[in-house]
């Protein structure tokens, strides 16, 4: 989110908490957040003392988003990759102690929560083990690799009663709150399509990363990260690059289709899987021996709208939310949400009494006057006018939606996006896969738990 705010000069000509007269909309800067999302100062006897599992890329950026959040400190950190370790530290500012086996940090009583941040094919075990231990748990998106992994993880959490919260970060975003508040006033109509995309046009966007020069079977526990997934020789492109392959990811629909379906899902107060899905696409330009596409569409039916989704590594589309309503549109691009209202008020037949004699059309625009004195028809416009609502510059939801997570620990308060909901937008990924690659439309059995052809 932070990365396409508005830019520090467009901030000052806005103003924080201002109203701009734009062409035809006004803009209003969102405040954000961050501090209300605890309910008091914490004093340091609440503190939650977290450890982190898996500091890659992500799990660096959320050591560092958590500097943020009051009242949380880190105590230790694991990862696999020893260079890793360091990395973690210097995120956290600190020097604190480092370990490959997540266990020795399960085993610390003075760990309240972990933040899981592995592979997605190691989320399962991690996150049973934690709850098991006694541990809350911030687990990154997307919440499971394959159906069965998500509803063992949901079960550990609720035996063991545990606050889990997964990692679509959207969920907490002040944007995501102001279109969630748009969809729910009405204004909006009824809602049957949601379009939605997340396009990239990089070799980074395609997870092409590079491969560290120290990367070797001895820095690295390979056989760790291969977890359950099948043995194979240690293959630093596989670890490093681990999305392009289904043994541990779960390709653009487990990278981004996950966010898209999480924001849908809390806007529209959906917490139900998908009922069936279709997928197009194609492997087109990143042919690297990766096995998954770098095009892929898919098509949802909810039970009260439909959802089209792509994601294209081929473009640089950026990331998109359309809802399309009998009364307005919603958009949610970058760091903005746009309502734009729809004249829906009763207007004469202009086009097909083009056809019609003079007379006739006359005196039937005359009758329709007649019998529609107010508004004039096709004279005004509706009253609401557009508008839109921007995220302050460096915006980021991260630290509100780990904010939201700590406070839960505390509290124990639940969280919107607990088990339930992570694991509901995780098999929608896995809906889009099973479609794509069985060349069928997948459905959803939601009494045997599973995904069949249709
Ligand atoms: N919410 C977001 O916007 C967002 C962004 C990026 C990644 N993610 C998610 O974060 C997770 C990590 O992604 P990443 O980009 O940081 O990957 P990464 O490859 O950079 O890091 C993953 C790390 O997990 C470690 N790991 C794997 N198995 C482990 C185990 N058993 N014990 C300890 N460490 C283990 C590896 O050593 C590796 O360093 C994924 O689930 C990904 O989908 C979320």
């Amino acid at each position: 989110m932070s990365k396409h705010s508005l830019s520090r000069r467009q901030f000052m000509r806005l103003g924080t908490g201002a109203l701009v007269a734009g062409v035809g909309a006004k803009t209003t800067l969102l405040q954000p957040h961050l501090l209300s999302a605890a309910a008091r100062p914490v004093p340091p006897s609440d503190t939650v003392r977290f450890a982190s599992i898996g500091t890659g890329v992500r799990g660096c950026e959320l050591l560092e988003a958590t500097l943020r959040v009051p009242g949380v400190e880190c105590v230790a950190v694991c990862d696999l990759y020893d260079g890793r370790h360091d990395a973690a530290r210097e995120a956290i500012k600190k020097d604190i102690p480092a370990t490959r086996i997540y266990r020795e940090i399960l085993d610390r009583k003075d760990v309240d929560a972990v933040i899981v941040a592995v592979t997605d094919h190691n989320h399962r075990r991690i996150v049973e083990d934690a709850c098991a231990a006694g541990k809350d748990v911030y687990c990154e998106k997307p919440m499971s690799h394959t159906v069965q992994d998500g509803f063992a993880m949901v079960e550990a959490a609720q035996k063991n009663k545990r606050m889990i919260q997964i990692g679509s970060q959207r969920v907490s975003s002040i944007l995501y709150a102001k279109a969630k508040e748009i969809y729910d006033s009405g204004k909006l109509g009824e809602v049957f399509a949601i379009n939605a995309y997340w396009d990239r046009n990089s070799p980074s966007g395609a997870w092409v990363y590079p491969i560290p020069p120290d990367a070797s079977e001895s820095t690295i526990d390979w056989n760790t990260f291969l977890g359950d997934a099948p043995k194979r020789p240690f293959d630093a492109k596989r670890f490093f690059r681990w999305r392009c392959y289904q043994d541990y990811g779960e390709g653009l629909a487990g990278d981004l289709f996950v966010h898209l379906i999480s924001g849908i899902h809390f806007i529209t107060s959906t917490n139900i899987v998908a009922q069936r899905a279709q997928s197009s696409g194609g492997l087109f330009h990143f042919n690297d021996g990766r096995e998954f596409p770098d095009l892929i569409e898919t098509l949802y039916d909810y039970p009260k709208f439909r959802v089209a989704l792509r994601c294209n590594l081929n473009n640089d589309g950026g990331e998109f939310i359309g809802f399309y309503g009998t009364k307005g549109t919603m958009i949610v691009k970058s760091s903005t949400v746009t309502f734009k209202p729809q004249d829906t008020r009763p207007q004469p037949e202009s086009y097909s009494v083009k056809g019609w004699a003079r007379k006739t059309r006359e005196q039937y625009l005359q009758q329709w006057e007649d019998e529609h004195p107010e508004p004039k028809a096709l004279t005004s416009n509706v009253d609401e006018e557009a508008e839109t609502f921007a995220a302050p510059p460096g915006y980021s939801d991260v630290p509100d939606h780990q904010a939201h997570f700590f406070n839960a620990v505390r509290t124990r308060k639940p969280v919107v996006e607990n088990e339930v909901f992570g694991n509901h937008a995780a098999i929608g990924c896995h809906l889009s896969n099973f479609a794509y690659s069985n060349k069928c439309v997948a459905v959803w059995d939601a009494n045997g738990r599973k995904i069949v052809k249709a």
